[in-house]
């Protein structure tokens, strides 16, 4: 299949989900999945490079995973400062700038270092954005967000009663990212994971069964022909 040539989502966001059974149908350790996991991520970043999206927010870590096994926490911080350090010249090569959103400062502080060096490194690029989303949380960012109006409200820089959806759009951790047009979720799970709530309000859902290690360029398209079908209505009768 080639690119579909119907409307192009300006955003997509992905829960990259089903790593650990990937593995598991191979008699291999979750970890393994993991890593298969992010190699796949070429693939939707070169697809998203092919498309002129000018989005991509991946769900690569959960404010709630840090409940997970220990040793998995820890593969998968060791997998993500590989993945950003390795990359890096990679993400150079094709223009994308990078990005993150979530509780940051959570994230373990060699981890943060390499991060913040890829995302001052790769800042210069004007094609993809590519947003990690890093021990994020929905409910934690709304929070966040209600906590930074209040500063806001309470030193006299805003009126509550001027409060709209807008205003609190600004203090979010997207609040330079237009809302996701099209949320794609592998390994068939129909649930949100806490992940953008606020911002998911009107966005197309896009679900198929892959497992996310397997999710190639060529889903990718598949997921956007199916977005280009679709009659966006926000609540309207059209
Ligand atoms: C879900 O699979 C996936 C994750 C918890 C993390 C996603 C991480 C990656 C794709 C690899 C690292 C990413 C980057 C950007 C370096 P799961 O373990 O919940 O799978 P399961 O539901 O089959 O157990």
């Amino acid at each position: 299949m080639s690119a579909p040539q119907s409307a192009v989502p300006r955003h997509i966001a992905i829960i990259m989900d089903g790593n650990g059974r990937w593995a598991q149908n191979r008699g291999l350790s979750r970890i393994k999945g993991h890593e298969q996991g992010a190699e796949a991520v070429r693939e939707s970043v070169e697809g998203c490079g092919d498309l002129k999206v000018e989005f991509l927010t991946l769900y690569a870590f959960s404010a709630e995973n840090w409940q997970r096994p220990k040793n998995e926490v820890f593969a998968l911080m060791t997998l993500l400062e590989q993945f950003l350090k390795e990359k890096t010249p990679e993400l150079l090569e094709k223009n994308v700038r990078l990005q993150a959103i979530g509780r940051l400062t959570d994230l373990p502080e060699s981890c943060q270092q390499q991060l913040h060096r890829s995302i001052e490194a790769t800042s210069g690029n004007d094609g993809l954005t590519l947003i990690l989303a890093l021990s994020y949380g929905a409910r934690l960012e709304i929070i966040d967000g209600i906590k930074s109006l209040i500063r806001e409200i309470d030193a006299g820089h805003i009126d509550s009663a001027m409060l709209d959806p807008e205003m609190f759009s600004k203090h979010l951790y997207t609040r330079y990212y237009p809302d996701p047009d099209l949320l794609i979720r592998t390994s068939g799970e129909m649930r949100l994971s806490n992940f953008l709530l606020w911002q998911l309000s009107y966005t197309e859902m896009y679900v198929t069964p892959k497992l996310w290690p397997d999710f190639t360029k060529q889903d990718l398209f598949a997921a956007v022909d199916d977005y280009g079908q679709r009659q966006r209505r926000y609540g309207l009768v059209l």
